[in-house]
């Protein structure tokens, strides 16, 4: 396994691996790596010859007051997750290799960073569509592969993808759970062991959803109150929102029909935890 941290090595590298004939598959993420991040990468690697994972903490998705400092960093642990998953390629670059200048260009996917996480978190996809823009640019990849947990970066980073003709292929993973339900999160390692179980409410909302939907019922906002009971019963958990949307137009909706996502984020102390599921009833 090779590690760079420079972009012009990246390229070389990527450059060799097409020669002969191999197909590129990328893992952006930023480090932390967990069971969630070991799936994308087998995906990627049953997908394609010669796997790219980058690991870098975006300072540019991060707003003021949240976590950048203290986002976790245990580098030397990544690097093991990857060699023992098999990754012929780790990008390692730092702030000044990746934004030498202050960026004054960026991407910005409208409408469908409007709602949910794009509501709370102001600039935060502002920052990741550029973040992967530039990522794709230098790694130059078939096919990059993204968590389903992170739902609507997926759709937004998909939709950035077809508008700007970029040559790739998006590729969504489904999510990993811990043995409680817990959605497989860097941001997990901030909670207390309490914390942990109390987290577990957020996985039972969303299958309270599922089931309320399977039982016939469509109203969204009867749906929603049963959701937001599960998560009240936790006084360790602050809801930020809990939201039924279109799949496609990310747009709250009345009334359950197709395909809709039930997304809920809430914070636990201070760590931000987010979950979703994806409800198909067109069927
Ligand atoms: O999902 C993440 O880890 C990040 O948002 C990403 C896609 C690596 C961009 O910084």
């Amino acid at each position: 396994m090779k590690v760079s941290k420079t972009i012009e090595l990246v390229r070389q590298l990527v450059k060799e691996a097409r020669r002969t004939g191999k197909t590129i598959g990328f893992v952006p993420t930023m480090g932390a790596l967990h069971a969630g991040h070991v799936s994308l990468i087998d995906t990627a690697k049953q997908k394609c010859d010669y796997v790219v994972v980058s690991i870098f903490v975006n300072p540019t998705q991060f707003g003021p007051s949240e976590d950048f400092d203290k986002y976790p960093r245990p580098i030397e642990e990544d690097l093991k997750i990857c060699q023992k998953a098999g990754v012929d390629l780790v990008f390692n670059p730092t702030t000044s290799e990746m934004y030498p200048d202050k960026n004054i260009t960026c991407v910005n996917v409208e409408k469908l960073t409007d709602n949910m996480c794009g509501r709370s978190r102001p600039g935060h996809f502002r920052g990741v569509t550029t973040v992967c823009a530039k990522l794709f640019n230098i790694v130059s990849p078939d096919f990059a592969f993204f968590g389903q947990k992170d739902a609507q970066q997926a759709i937004v980073i998909k939709r950035m993808v077809a508008d700007l003709n970029m040559p790739l292929e998006i590729v969504v993973c489904p999510i990993v759970r811990e043995q409680n339900g817990l959605a497989m999160s860097s941001r997990n390692k901030y909670l207390s062991p309490q914390e942990r179980e109390d987290a577990a409410f957020i996985y039972k909302s969303l299958q309270k959803c599922r089931e309320m939907v399977d039982s016939g019922i469509r109203k969204t906002e009867t749906i929603i109150v049963q959701m937001r009971n599960i998560l009240e019963k936790k006084a360790s958990i602050k809801i930020e929102y809990v939201s039924i949307v279109d799949e496609k137009t990310l747009e709250n909706i009345e009334v359950v029909q197709d395909k809709v996502l039930a997304a809920v984020a809430v914070r636990i102390g201070s760590t931000r935890l987010i979950d979703n599921i994806p409800i198909d009833i067109s069927t």
